[in-house]
C-alpha cells in the first residue's frame, strides 16, 4: 500500500479523539486499492468490522461484494471505507460530533486516492457528505459538488431482508461502473444535480 494511505491507516488505528475509541475493540481504517477509481463510503463499522478491524466484512459486506461481483469488479480493486472508523455502541447512528471529529480521515483518504467517483452508501454517508436525506428518492443519481463526482445508492444492509432492494443495489452499482467507463473513455456523462458553489 502507498506510504501516505499507510500513514492515515496508522493514525486511525491509534485514534482516541472521540468517545467511540473507548468502546471499540478495533478501529476500522479504509481498505482496498488506493489507486481505485471509486471510493465506497458506508456509515460506521458494525460488530464484525469492530472484531476484525476491516470495513464491510459482515452480512452487509457480503451484499456489497455480491453487487461488485455482478458488475464484474473485484473487491480488492476498489477502496472501501466509512464515515466514522469506530463502531458506535449497539450500532447506533454516529453522532454529528463523532462524524465531525472523524471526517479528517476520510478527507485524507480521498485526497490521496483522488477517486473519479465517491459512492455514497446509505443515508448517513449521504447526509454527512452532501447534507442529503431520503436516500431512496435520490439513489441511482450522479451529482457533483466542488468538482467531485458522487454516485448515490442505498446501504447494503438495507438489502438484507429485502430481495427487491438487492436488485436496486446491484443495478445502481453496475450503472456507476458503466459511468466510470464512460468517463475514462472521455465521453460526457449525465450529472443529475450540480451543487451550487
Ligand atoms: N455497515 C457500514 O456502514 N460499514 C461497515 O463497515 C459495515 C456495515
Amino acid at each position: 500500500m502507498d506510504g501516505k494511505i499507510e500513514t492515515v491507516r496508522a493514525k486511525v488505528i491509534e485514534c482516541t479523539e472521540c468517545e467511540l475509541s473507548k468502546t471499540r475493540t478495533n478501529s476500522v481504517p479504509g481498505k482496498g486499492n488506493f489507486k481505485s477509481d471509486v471510493v465506497f463510503v458506508g456509515e460506521a463499522p458494525g460488530r464484525n468490522e469492530d472484531l476484525h478491524g476491516e470495513p464491510f466484512v459482515g452480512i452487509a459486506g457480503k451484499k456489497l461484494s455480491e453487487a461488485l461481483e455482478e458488475a464484474n469488479v473485484r473487491r480488492e480493486d476498489v477502496y472501501i471505507t466509512n464515515i466514522v472508523k469506530c463502531r458506535p455502541p449497539k450500532n447506533r447512528v454516529p453522532k454529528t460530533s463523532e462524524r465531525d471529529t472523524c471526517k479528517q480521515y476520510l478527507k485524507q483518504e480521498i485526497s490521496i486516492i483522488k477517486p473519479k467517483i465517491i459512492c455514497i452508501l446509505g443515508n448517513t454517508a449521504f447526509n454527512s457528505l452532501l447534507g442529503g436525506s431520503e436516500i431512496t428518492k435520490h439513489r441511482g443519481r450522479m451529482v457533483r459538488k466542488e468538482g467531485q463526482l458522487y454516485f448515490i445508492t442505498i446501504h447494503p444492509a438495507a438489502t438484507i431482508y429485502n430481495q427487491e432492494l438487492i436488485k436496486v443495489l446491484r443495478s445502481d452499482i453496475a450503472k456507476m461502473f458503466h459511468l466510470i467507463t464512460e468517463i475514462k473513455e472521455g465521453r460526457d456523462v449525465q450529472i443529475d444535480f450540480d451543487y451550487p458553489s
